[in-house]
């Protein structure tokens, strides 16, 4: 990491007095949740333009049952397991110091697992079922999720059917596909989740510092954030192992090593 980005990411953070930190999956890499794009990534072995849609599923799990089986796996098993990075818990001592706002693209509710607050979930939560109004009728646990995981790799050793795989979300979840009960998360083509939307866009207006983790910044209109920000002139500290999307003040490097050290040294 270039130190002389790290001294200056110290001082912003110093000197701020209303900081968001937008955060992607590469925050939750270390917490054993693969992310989307890199190597080994979700969307590697399930095309996104087949998954990650709720038609493209629906479709999927009419032909491929057992495919949608190892998909739902694929997401909520890593999910069911994971606890708070370090990282996670940089951004709660830094809520604790500086006023500051959580923006995250993730659905594995670690944010607020750390014990930060005001943290705005703009693609949903995995962890919410909402009916078809949009109330949410009730807030799963990890637990959940791992018996749902259980089940479905039980499944997996047998025949998987389409009745077998919408029988073990009902049973196990409550969720039901036909529309009346599902998990609140957005998937493309879906609005994005509220009012955490529209609160993260003001907050885009307010931040005196945005802190952008581990996000490839592909996904709009989520990446419109930082962009937004950026325009009115707030400063950007970008942290990834590889590039920065925004032409902030760019840490390369892991989050859960980055971020701790920028929130300890700008004590
Ligand atoms: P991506 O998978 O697109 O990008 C992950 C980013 O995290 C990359 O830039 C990596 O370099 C970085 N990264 C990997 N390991 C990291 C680490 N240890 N520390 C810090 N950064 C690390 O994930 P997102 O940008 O979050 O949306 O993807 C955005 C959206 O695309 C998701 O919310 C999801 C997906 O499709 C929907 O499905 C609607």
């Amino acid at each position: 990491m270039h130190a002389g980005n790290l001294e200056k990411a110290i001082k912003l953070v110093r000197g701020a007095r209303k900081v968001t930190v937008f955060t992607g999956a590469g925050i939750s890499a270390e917490s054993g949740i693969p992310t989307f794009r890199d190597t080994g990534g979700l969307w590697q072995e399930f095309p996104p333009e087949r998954f990650a849609h709720w038609q493209g599923l629906l479709k999927e799990a009419w032909h491929h049952p057992e495919l949608v089986a190892r998909f739902v796996l694929g997401v909520i098993e890593p999910v069911a397991r994971a606890v708070p990075n370090p990282a996670h818990h940089a951004i709660t001592r830094l809520q604790q110091r500086i006023t500051t706002t959580v923006i995250t693209q993730n659905i594995d509710g670690l944010h607020q697992e750390a014990g930060t607050q005001d943290v705005r979930e703009i693609h949903g939560s995995l962890f919410k079922l909402i009916d078809r109004s949009g109330t949410l009728v009730r807030t799963l646990h990890r637990a959940d999720l791992q018996a749902l995981a259980q089940h479905l790799q039980g499944m997996l050793h047998d025949n998987v059917t389409l009745l077998k795989l919408l029988a073990s979300f009902r049973n196990v979840l409550g969720v039901d596909f036909k529309g009346i009960v599902r998990p609140n998360i957005v998937l493309f083509h879906d609005a994005m989740a509220e009012p955490d939307w529209q609160r993260a866009q003001q907050d885009a207006q307010w931040c005196e510092l945005m802190i952008v983790v581990g996000t490839s910044a592909q996904v709009y209109p989520a990446a419109m954030i930082p962009h937004q920000a950026h325009q009115r002139g707030c400063p950007i500290i970008e942290i990834n192992p590889v590039t920065g999307e925004f032409g902030g003040i760019f840490l390369k490097g892991k989050a859960s090593e980055i971020l701790p050290q920028v929130v300890q040294k700008a004590r």
